[in-house]
């Protein structure tokens, strides 16, 4: 006996009054069922778009509460030149008292007097520095306590002072490995370590770790550079879950290759495959990044990016990393496998330019020999 013989459908009384001219057969006689799975799909989805709706609405209540800059102490490492300064000046204009740490006195000296420009009171200070910050340890500590003692405790650190070496792992003169690993990753420790016990103490405070894309993703003539910058995001991972219940807030930041003297510099040994595939995003500007940064540093989040690049490398090599917000967790376990599928096209592009590169040397070499 099948199902529309013995159940009397509606359908059937509808057909007979006329109105079912519309309604295809199929429905009408017994095949109602196949509407079963059509409709509990409906109701998982419109239940899945509710519990995403209530979790952008709660993101909120879970994220830091954002820190004020006016009249807060920043310190900021390499603040007297690119990147540093910008996010400098970025601070300085939101009503922060402002020290500077580098080396050079007279760069210092110059970058203060172009910060001051942009005071939004008469009580603001820029305070300049000269240490090397990676150095010695008791070096840094003693710095660090100076500039509190002017300027009241820190409210935010911005680990910036760093230095690259782009060329082929061979080619890189061995002590660099060890130099860059002093100044981009020890020189990040120590700032951070000075300042932790008072920040603990009155349970608040920021910490800024400037990385780079090259901290994310290991590319050609970065051998010595990467890994120093990679070591930074293992560092905030483990001091964020350290320090979440004493209210400090971690962000490591991922630049993409910024106009600064610090880029010049670079550009002068840069192999030309690290160019080429560079050369596949463009180039931003310091105080691009500055405003990014700074906004990022005071929503208390973890990872700050640059640019869609920068957005999808973030989410890409999210990890195990922790989220400041639902939002930036939800859009991780969205765009994660369309990411990657991108990813793998961006490193066969890649590794053709390093194959291509290859083959022209070599064909150039056997020209010359053959001459
Ligand atoms: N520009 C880019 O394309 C780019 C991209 C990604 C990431 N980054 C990162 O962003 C940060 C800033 O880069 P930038 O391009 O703005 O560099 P920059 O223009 O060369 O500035 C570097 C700053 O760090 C200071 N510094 C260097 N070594 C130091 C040390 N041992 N102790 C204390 N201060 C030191 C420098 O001053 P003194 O030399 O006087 O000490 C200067 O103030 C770096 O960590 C860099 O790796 C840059």
């Amino acid at each position: 006996m099948s199902a529309s013989s013995a159940w009397a459908w509606p359908g059937r009384q509808l057909q007979e009054e006329g109105w079912s001219s519309a309604i295809p057969d199929w429905l009408l006689f017994g095949s109602w069922w196949l509407l079963v799975p059509v409709i509990m799909l409906l109701v998982v989805a419109a239940f899945i778009v509710a519990f995403v709706l209530l979790l952008y609405m709660v993101s909120p209540l879970i994220s830091p509460k954002p820190l004020k800059l006016n009249g807060a102490h920043v310190v900021v490492t390499g603040g007297s030149s690119g990147i540093g300064k910008c996010i400098a000046i970025e601070c300085y204009k939101q009503g922060a008292f402002i020290t500077l740490v580098a080396r050079d006195e007279n760069k210092l000296v110059q970058a203060k007097k172009e910060i001051e420009k942009y005071a939004i009171n008469d009580k603001q200070v820029v305070l300049c520095i000269s240490v090397d910050v990676s150095r010695d340890y008791g070096q840094v500590e003693s710095v660090i306590k100076q500039a509190q003692e002017k300027l009241g405790p820190v409210d935010m650190l911005v680990n910036c002072a760093g230095i690259s070496v782009a060329a082929k792992f061979e080619e890189v003169e061995v002590d660099r490995f060890k130099r860059l690993m002093e100044v981009n990753y020890l020189g990040s420790v120590y700032p951070t370590r000075a300042v932790m016990n008072t920040m603990k103490e009155r349970r608040v405070g920021r910490i800024v770790f400037v990385s780079s894309q090259a901290g994310q993703v290991g590319l050609f003539g970065y051998t010595a550079y990467s890994p120093s910058k990679f070591a930074l995001r293992g560092l905030a991972e483990a001091l964020q879950m350290e320090v979440k219940p004493y209210n400090i807030y971690l962000t490591v930041v991922y630049p993409p290759d910024t106009d600064t003297p610090g880029l010049a510099e670079e550009n002068k040994t840069k192999p030309l495959e690290t160019k080429m595939i560079s050369e596949t995003s463009g180039i931003c500007q310091p105080e691009q990044v500055a405003k990014i940064v700074v906004k990022d540093a005071v929503q208390g989040n973890f990872n700050s990016s640059v640019g869609p690049d920068g957005y999808m490398l973030s989410a890409l090599t999210c990890g195990m990393s922790p989220v400041t917000s639902i939002t930036e967790g939800l859009q991780q376990i969205v765009t994660m496998g369309l990411f990657r599928t991108i990813a793998l096209f961006y490193l066969g592009s890649f590794d053709s330019i390093v194959r291509r590169c290859m083959m022209q040397r070599e064909q150039s070499k056997s020209a010359d020999k053959s001459e």
